[in-house]
């Protein structure tokens, strides 16, 4: 039987009188690959603080292996790469890997795992957005997490940087059996890499076959009108846009 990796169950969060997140509920197996889509102020990083136990839901509860959030993160269990990278130290990302992997051999084979093995002495202000996001990841599977949590990694990326990411975050998921938890703005590439998706705007509108979230009804009720969603197929090279209102 397909382990659960993470079991969100009823969640309700509020900030004052302020409902965020309201009656959050959904499994992750281990190994799947889930896509977090939804506006802006929708409740996306908040799930995630909530998942690693930075934010106590008001109802509900959060399971990771079978335990709480803080046991979770604790035991290493929960890897995070947050919203924002800034980061301006003068040290290459393979200085800034040794800082938490003391293992010469572990640190090459992460190196190589995120693609940045002939970039490794290249300082980390020299380093493209994408490279550095590779040099951070590198940081954050040092911990061997059996989840990882993005949020909206690929802001500030172009297309192509892009597939190369999602193809990177397939190999891990591949190579190493974690679950990933990705927040992400832009709904129609998403799909063509995650095994679910979840379109989150306070309640859960949906969660499944990402395909099916690329519905007119179910994008207008979780955007508002007038929205336009670009689809980008890698294998016809070509987006097709709709528009919703
Ligand atoms: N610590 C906080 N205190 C008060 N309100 C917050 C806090 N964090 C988030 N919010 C509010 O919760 C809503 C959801 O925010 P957020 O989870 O950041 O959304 P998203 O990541 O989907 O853009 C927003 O209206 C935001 O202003
Ligand atoms: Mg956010």
């Amino acid at each position: 039987m397909e382990q659960e990796a993470l079991k969100v169950k009823d969640v309700t969060v509020s900030f004052g009188k302020k409902v965020v997140l309201k009656n959050i509920s959904f499994t992750v197996k281990e190994g799947e690959f889930w896509g977090i889509v939804g506006p802006n102020g929708g409740g996306k990083t908040t799930l995630l603080r909530t998942i690693l136990g930075l934010i106590k839901p008001d109802t509900g509860f959060i399971e990771i292996y079978g335990l709480s959030p803080k046991e979770a993160v604790k035991k290493g269990y929960v890897g995070y790469l947050p919203q924002r990278l800034e980061s301006f130290l003068p040290l290459s990302g393979r200085e800034i890997l040794s800082l938490v992997v003391k293992d010469e051999e572990k640190l090459e084979d992460l190196l190589d795992l995120v693609g940045m093995s002939h970039k490794g002495d290249v300082p980390f202000t020299k380093l493209s957005g994408g490279e550095r996001q590779r040099i951070l990841i590198a940081m954050v599977l040092a911990k061997n997490p059996k989840i990882f949590l993005l949020d909206e990694p690929n802001t500030g990326i172009d297309i192509v940087a892009q597939d190369a990411f999602y193809d990177l975050l397939r190999k891990i998921k591949r190579e190493r059996n974690i679950s990933l938890l990705m927040v992400s703005h832009d709904v129609g590439v998403i799909a063509n890499f995650v095994d679910k998706i979840a379109c989150l705007n306070r309640t859960l509108h949906y969660e499944g076959d990402p395909w099916k979230a690329l519905n007119c009804q179910l994008l207008k009720e979780l955007y508002g009108t007038d929205v336009s969603v670009f689809v980008h197929h890698p294998e016809c090279k070509g987006c097709h846009v709709f528009r919703i209102s």
